[in-house]
């Protein structure tokens, strides 16, 4: 079962994050980290900054791989996982931008139609992944139906990086990123699989405020379900799941 650390708020579930990353790096400098999106690792990434800072760690060989992207949406475009990871990650940490990969990358804008380019889109970003020895740390949220990267509910627990149709609900969800307009929210996404996300060494799986009590619930204390795909951390060997009394209010 996932450890389950009740936290203060945000600022605090960042410090433990920045504090298991930073020992990763001086361990092993050429660590791999897995990247996400979201407001919920943002405290996370401000803190592992402040420590990279302070501590002079090196992080000149880190590399990372972003859960998702939307498909559709040029790299360009300020929503763009692409350009939100490089904002909110690569910069204030100081990684080489050329050592961190979205999935979306190779497709920049590409629609779904396109079906040749977005074939294969997927194996390949799983084949770098491993090719790169793995995953040390993967961050993640959660969204309010259960949702890690854009695994929306119903998809497959042994799922590899692969194009999705995104819910409803996460589109009404995101909408706030673009002017509140659901119709600007695009309709397709490229996401790590469940899979994917399950063959990282450690998962640590951020969520706070009570939008995430139901969710949290389901994913801790729920049978292990594809209704609910952060469950699948139950059968994670090291999966942490940080949250603030708000978000564990229904366990
Ligand atoms: C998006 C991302 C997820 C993220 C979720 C929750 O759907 N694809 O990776 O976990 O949003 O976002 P937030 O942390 O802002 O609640």
């Amino acid at each position: 079962m996932p450890e389950i650390i009740i936290v203060k708020d945000e600022a605090e579930a960042g410090e433990l994050y920045a504090r298991c990353v930073a020992d990763l790096i001086k361990a092993k400098p050429d660590a791999v980290l897995g990247l996400a999106t979201g407001s919920s690792p943002l405290a996370a990434y401000q803190a592992l900054a402040k420590v990279v800072k302070e501590e002079a760690i090196d992080v000149s060989q880190v590399r990372g791989f972003a859960l998702d992207e939307y498909l559709g949406l040029p790299l360009t475009h300020p929503e763009s996982y692409h350009q939100t990871i490089h904002r909110t990650v690569v910069e204030p940490l100081g990684l080489d931008p050329d050592k961190v990969h979205v999935p979306g990358d190779v497709l920049d804008g590409c629609p779904i139609e396109d079906g040749a380019k977005v074939a294969g889109a997927g194996a390949a970003y799983d084949a770098a992944i491993e090719a790169a020895g793995g995953i040390d740390v993967q961050i993640l949220g959660i969204g309010t139906d259960g949702h890690i990267g854009f695994n929306e509910p119903g998809s497959s627990l042994a799922s590899g990086t692969r194009v999705k149709t995104l819910a409803e609900q996460t589109r009404i969800d995101n909408a706030r990123f673009f002017d509140n307009d659901i119709d600007q929210v695009p309709m397709h996404c490229i996401t790590q699989g469940i899979g994917t996300i399950m063959k990282a060494r450690h998962l640590v799986l951020l969520a706070f405020g009570s939008g995430k009590a139901e969710a949290i619930a389901e994913t801790c204390e729920g049978g292990v379900s594809a209704f609910c795909p952060a469950s699948a951390l139950q059968m994670h060997p090291h999966a942490t799941i940080i949250v603030d009394e708000a978000a564990a209010s229904r366990l």
